[in-house]
This record gives structure tokens, C-alpha cells and sequence, in this order.
């Protein structure tokens, strides 16, 4: 009895060796530093049940992998890929501000402050265009403009460095297949797959809509004057009549900043310095409200440290303008004077405007770095 186990035990473990004594294919062909497995990546699938999303319409969607999302969040907090050796994209879109830059008006590039200030960085895959002023129409678009204009990308000193670390030039085969080598375009395809899986879906609000959560009468009330004329948010920050739970309706507008005589007046031209047409001079892209409490200061030029600040704005002085929105001279807008609320109203807005806060994105691990 007790041999015919050692005989068995024997003969798995024979099998085994010889398993593993097998060379590898590989290796016969002499290249044993590139088998073909590594050149296969895992699919990834982007989520669809998000509630209240509009559906993706995003053709980057179909060719993600983890590898290449891993390599992304590597390349997104590298600070070797900069001229100098000391910035990232993570030095400016900090995750625990849900990749705004944490109170900073403007941030520090490679060449001095930026123009503008730093924006969330959250559900980007649902974007049409990237940048207050929508200049450009893709997130690996928007990446190449990003390492040139705020990190002064050296091209061929990058793909240089990224030779010499072993799990970068794994993962670069992984995602991009045969031929799977360092390139420049396969540097922000990585960033693109990475900035897709930030999503933002799981605030106090979403949860409140799917009866996970419940409301305080406050936060009731302010929900109330943003989503109906009293206080009329939901004209911009809303889209499909309310639906979209983006909380934006990714349009370019003139919210009353700047008073101005002529289109030339405005500091800053937004949309209009992209297309150069009059009507787009002082435009700009209604951002997300998600995270809204995170992401301060407010506004293209960063002009409003608190969230009431911007409340007491539409309340009281939004300014008229060549370019000014049509909507805030309908409603309750008094013709494009301001909103007229009163303090209580004012406190339920701004309760309403904390329950957009989504903790679980940015505690979220796999946005965090990786290093
Ligand atoms: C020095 C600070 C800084 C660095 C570094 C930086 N950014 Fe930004 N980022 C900004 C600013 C400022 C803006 C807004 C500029 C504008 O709209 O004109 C911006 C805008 C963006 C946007 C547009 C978001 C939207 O909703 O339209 C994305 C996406 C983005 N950055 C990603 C990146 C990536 C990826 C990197 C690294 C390759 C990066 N950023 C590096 C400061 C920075
Ligand atoms: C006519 C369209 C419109 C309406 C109505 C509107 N907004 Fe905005 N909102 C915008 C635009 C456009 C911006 C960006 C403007 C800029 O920076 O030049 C903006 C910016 C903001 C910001 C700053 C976002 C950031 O990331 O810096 C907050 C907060 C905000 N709005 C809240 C509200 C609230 C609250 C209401 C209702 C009382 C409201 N908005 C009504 C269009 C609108």
C-alpha cells in the first residue's frame, strides 16, 4: 500500500522535472529576452453601469489594458520625464485635491507659472475637448500638449531613460504590442488610458439619487435652488435637462466674470483665442462641479478662494458683456445683475455643493502613486 503512493508521489514528480526541464521556445529562437507573451496585454473594459452617466462615446476605450493603465499612473507621477528632473504631472493634479493643485492660483511649470489655473481631473473619458479653452480635442492630445508646455519634455533624453527601467519597458510591450518600443505617441496613449480610469461616480449625491444616502433638509434645499431657476446652476453645470450626472454640460460659456465694452476687453480671450471668433471671446468650459469643495481656488484664473465667494458672485455681481451667457439674462438673473439671494439660501447652496464630494476617488489606490 504505502508503495504504490511512493510510486505515484514518483511519478508526478518526474513529470515535473521534466516540465520544467523543457527549453524554453523562446530561447531556442536566440531571442530569448522577447517571447511573444510578453507582447500580449490584458483587456481592459471601461465600466458601463455608472448611474445616471451618458453613454461612452470614446474610440480610445476598445484598446486599454491594465498594463497600459499601470504604465501611465508610472509615467503620470515620474518626475524624470520633466527638463529638469523635478516635476511631474502629479507635481500640479494632486489626487487628494481630485488632481486639482491644491489651492494654488497658479501653479510652477518649466518655463515659470502657468497662464491658468490647475483644473480636476475627473471622468475626462466622458470629455469632448481638454483645457478652459478647449483647445485640444484628445486626453493623449491634451498629454503631448502638457509634457511640452508644463514639463519641457526632451523627447529623445525620455525614451532614453525609459530604456533603462525594466518594468517600464515590460509594460510598454505589454500595452502596445509587437512592435511594442518606447515612442513618444505610446508615451501619452499610456497617460490617456491612466486618465480614463479616473472616474468620479460615488459623491454623497449620486448616493442620495440611488437612496444609498439621505439629505439634510439643507442640503434638500440647496439641491432645490441648483436644480430649478432660483438659483438656475443647473442651466450650465447640468446637462441633458438635469439627467447627466456629470455636472457639466461640457459647453463653452461666458458666466459673468468681466464686465466689457468690446471682445477685446477680456483679460483672458478663452475660447475665443482658439477659434478667433468674436462671439467665443470671453468663453470658457463650464467645468464639473464634482469634487467642488476640493478644488479651490475657482475659476480659468483661480479669483475665488471659497466657495462662497463664488455663491456671493452669482448672487450679486455677475457683470454684462458682449459675450455674456443669454441665460443669465433670462430667469432669475435680473437681466445680468446677480441672483439676489438670501444667506439662508446662500447656506443651503453651499451644503448642497459639499455632497459632491466623492471620498472613495481620492482615496482611490490605484490612482494613487505609484512609487
Ligand atoms: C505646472 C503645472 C502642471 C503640470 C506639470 C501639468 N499640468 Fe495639467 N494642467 C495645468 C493647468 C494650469 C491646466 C489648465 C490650462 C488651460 O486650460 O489652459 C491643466 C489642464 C490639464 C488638463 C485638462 C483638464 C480638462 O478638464 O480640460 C488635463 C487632462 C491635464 N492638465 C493633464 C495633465 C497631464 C497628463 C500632465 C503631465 C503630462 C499635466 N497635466 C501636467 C497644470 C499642470
Ligand atoms: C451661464 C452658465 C452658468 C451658470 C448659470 C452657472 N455657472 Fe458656474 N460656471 C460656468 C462657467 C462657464 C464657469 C467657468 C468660468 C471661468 O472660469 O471663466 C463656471 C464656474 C463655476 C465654478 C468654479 C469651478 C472651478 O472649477 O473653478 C463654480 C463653483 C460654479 N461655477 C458654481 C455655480 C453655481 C453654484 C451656480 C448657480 C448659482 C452656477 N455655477 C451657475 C457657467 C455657469
Amino acid at each position: 500500500m504505502k508503495k504504490s503512493y511512493l510510486l505515484v508521489a514518483f511519478f508526478f514528480a518526474a513529470i515535473f522535472a521534466l516540465e520544467n526541464c523543457k527549453p524554453d521556445p523562446a530561447i531556442i529562437k536566440g531571442n530569448n529576452l522577447d517571447p511573444d507573451s510578453l507582447y500580449v496585454g490584458k483587456k481592459y473594459t471601461m465600466p458601463t453601469n455608472l448611474y445616471r452617466f451618458p453613454a461612452l462615446n470614446n474610440p480610445f476605450a476598445d484598446s486599454m489594458t491594465y498594463e497600459g493603465i499601470a504604465l501611465g499612473r508610472r509615467l503620470f507621477y515620474d518626475k524624470n520625464l520633466s527638463k529638469d528632473g523635478t516635476k511631474a504631472c502629479a507635481s500640479c493634479h494632486h489626487l487628494v485635491a481630485a488632481f486639482s493643485d491644491s489651492g494654488n492660483v497658479k501653479s510652477t511649470n518649466e518655463f515659470g507659472p502657468t497662464k491658468r489655473n490647475a483644473p480636476a481631473l475627473q471622468n475626462l473619458a466622458w470629455a469632448p475637448y481638454y483645457f478652459w479653452d478647449g483647445r485640444q480635442k484628445t486626453i493623449a492630445a491634451q498629454a503631448q500638449d502638457a509634457y511640452h508646455n508644463e514639463l519641457g519634455l526632451i523627447v529623445t533624453n525620455a525614451i532614453t531613460y525609459l530604456q533603462t527601467d525594466s518594468i517600464d519597458v515590460k509594460l510598454f510591450k505589454k500595452a502596445f504590442g509587437r512592435p511594442g518600443t518606447i515612442t513618444e505617441a505610446n508615451i501619452y496613449k499610456a497617460i490617456q488610458q491612466f486618465e480614463m480610469t479616473a472616474i468620479s461616480a460615488n459623491s454623497k449625491f449620486d448616493q442620495y439619487l440611488q437612496s444609498k444616502a439621505t439629505f439634510t433638509q439643507s442640503e434638500l434645499n440647496g439641491y432645490q435652488i441648483f436644480n430649478t431657476e432660483t438659483g438656475d446652476c443647473f442651466h450650465c453645470h447640468m446637462s441633458d435637462g438635469g439627467a447627466s450626472l456629470l455636472i457639466t454640460d461640457n459647453l463653452y460659456r461666458n458666466n459673468g466674470l468681466d464686465s466689457a465694452l468690446t471682445v477685446n476687453d477680456f483679460a483672458d480671450p478663452g475660447r475665443g483665442g482658439i477659434t478667433l471668433n468674436e462671439s467665443d471671446y470671453g468663453k470658457f468650459k463650464d467645468p464639473s462641479l464634482r469634487n467642488i469643495a476640493l478644488t479651490g481656488p475657482y475659476m480659468h484664473d483661480g479669483r475665488y478662494t471659497t466657495l462662497m465667494q463664488v455663491i456671493n458672485f452669482y448672487s450679486d455681481s455677475t457683470h454684462r458683456s458682449p459675450t455674456i451667457d443669454p441665460i443669465l439674462l433670462l430667469y432669475n438673473h435680473n437681466y445680468g445683475a446677480g441672483l439676489h439671494l438670501v444667506q439662508s439660501q446662500k447656506n443651503d447652496l453651499l451644503n448642497f455643493l459639499y455632497t459632491l464630494t466623492d471620498t472613495s476617488f481620492i482615496n482611490n489606490p490605484n490612482l494613487a502613486s505609484p512609487f
